[in-house]
């Protein structure tokens, strides 16, 4: 049956990657404002190759924030819709003098592409555009199941506005079943189910002191100096075994089952070979009593992500600054709620604040935890178009990481979600040479027509 879909597929891999080579060129930072023409140019171009490949009611969705893109083709009676969800905007590429190549300038090396945004998200988001292609050009100009595409510009900002427009619109988005490519195998060549997600609340801890910036051999003595305050909040939010001290922070956390627990046990893991490849440091940390493994994805943890304010040109001044600001984030897990959490922080950060400044703690965004339930026949389709095209036994992981609107999916649309995805360890997710494996890409776009045709039938 997907025959005809998989060759037009591998025929047309070089124009697919070279596709994704100009949507990696548009630079759709979505958390800079400077940036906003671009993710809405990124987003136009999505939109235009939606409907080129015969997507209905192509359009662009306004927000409060960047536009989403809509399209969908339901022209296949009786047959389930499948949602597919992916997001256009990426991060910021700074430090830039890390790259080895320019970061919206995509190149080839090594069987990789890089660039921002290779595999976070762009890079997966076009599988998707590219096996919906196929399939159209496989069943002349039709699809074997219903198709919605969503896409947003937000993600990496919280996804604000897609949350808004599916609480208000879930008769808009009618479907059985969510597809989400914006996830990692665990390992290269095994054939991944993400099956959860982290939450988070991202939030900035404000300090002030002095009314104005103070010379420092004038007033250090007498004037409090907001960074050190910030630094004793910060250094009072975990013990030493990298625990929270929030009061309460764990209460609602509920463990994986052993079930879940055992099949970790067995994935080829070598922390090692993690410590040296991916993290680079002298040592891993982490909270004491629980495995790499569970550490990064089923237990709650808090970050520290920058520290505005002060000086911090090249050379020497002396100053006390008037302020000081720390980027903070904690990553939830089931079943904690970002609303409690924040609660709780916010709470607790007062408590630590020393005499002599006001303290003040403000939310930028949030998103709940999900755990993914795999007791549906979506599940089973998935698992056998990956083992088609890999060969191999799908393995189920929970993600580290949050995507917001998967909770969203399940809660306002009561569908299933499919998180299949074909990053690799390494390819730098957020940090300097991002990338993503061209063999993945291609197939990860057969594994996408597989399981939509699997959908159909
Ligand atoms: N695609 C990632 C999330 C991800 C990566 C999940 C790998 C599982 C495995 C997503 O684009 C992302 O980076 N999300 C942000 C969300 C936040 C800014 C609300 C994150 O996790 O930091
Ligand atoms: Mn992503
Ligand atoms: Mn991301």
């Amino acid at each position: 049956m997907s025959k005809k879909a998989l060759e037009f597929a591998t025929k047309n891999q070089g124009k697919a990657l070279a596709e994704l080579k100009e949507f990696l060129r548009i630079p759709s930072i979505s958390t800079l404002p400077d940036h906003a023409g671009d993710v809405r140019k990124a987003a136009v171009f999505l939109a235009d190759e939606l409907k080129r490949i015969g997507l209905e009611n192509v359009r662009l969705i306004e927000t409060s924030g960047h536009p989403l893109v809509y399209g969908d083709w339901l022209g296949a009676t009786a047959k389930p819709t499948v949602l597919c969800y992916g997001h256009y905007d990426v991060q910021p590429p700074d430090p830039l003098d890390e790259w080895l190549s320019p970061p919206f300038e995509p190149v080839e090396r090594n069987g990789n592409i890089y660039a921002r945004g290779a595999v976070d998200d762009k890079g997966q988001l076009w599988m998707q555009v590219k096996a919906l292609e196929a399939l159209f050009h496989e069943y002349g100009g039709k699809l074997p199941v219903n198709v919605r595409v969503l896409c947003e510009g937000e993600e990496e900002v919280g996804g604000e506005g897609i949350a808004e427009y599916v609480q208000q619109h879930p008769e808009a988005l009618k479907a059985d079943v969510a597809l989400v490519c914006d996830t990692e195998m665990f390992a290269p060549e095994l054939p991944t189910l993400c099956v959860g997600l982290r939450g988070m609340i991202y939030t900035e801890i404000e300090v002030r002191g002095a009314k104005t910036d103070l010379h420092s051999g004038i007033y250090g003595g007498a004037a409090p100096n907001p960074f050190v305050a910030l630094a004793q909040i910060i250094a009072g939010l975990k013990d030493a075994n990298e625990h929270i001290c929030i009061p309460g922070f764990y209460d609602d956390l509920q463990p994986p089952t052993e079930d879940e627990l055992a099949a970790w046990k067995r994935l080829p893991f070598d922390e090692e070979h993690y410590r040296q490849t991916e993290v680079g440091s002298p040592e891993l940390v982490g909270e004491k009593g629980y495995s790499v493994i569970e550490r990064v994805s089923v237990r709650p943890t808090l970050d520290v992500h920058g520290m505005p304010g002060g000086f911090t040109g090249a050379g020497a001044k002396t100053v006390i600054p008037a302020k000081a600001v720390a980027k903070v984030s904690m990553r939830l897990v089931p079943n904690m709620t970002s609303a409690g959490a924040y609660e709780k922080y916010a709470a607790y950060v007062q408590q630590l604040s020393p005499r002599g400044v006001t303290v003040e703690t403000r939310l930028i965004h949030s998103g709940e935890p999900v755990v993914i339930g795999t007791d549906n026949p979506f599940v089973q389709k998935a698992v056998k178009a990956m083992h088609e095209i890999w060969k191999k036994d799908t393995v189920f992981v929970r993600g580290g990481g949050s995507i917001p609107i998967v909770g969203e999916f399940e809660r306002h649309l009561k569908v299933p979600v499919i998180l299949m995805g074909f990053g690799l360890p390494d390819d730098n997710l957020h940090a300097p040479n991002e990338k993503f494996h061209i063999a993945n890409f291609y197939r990860g776009i057969d594994s996408i027509i597989l399981f939509l045709e699997n959908c159909g039938v």
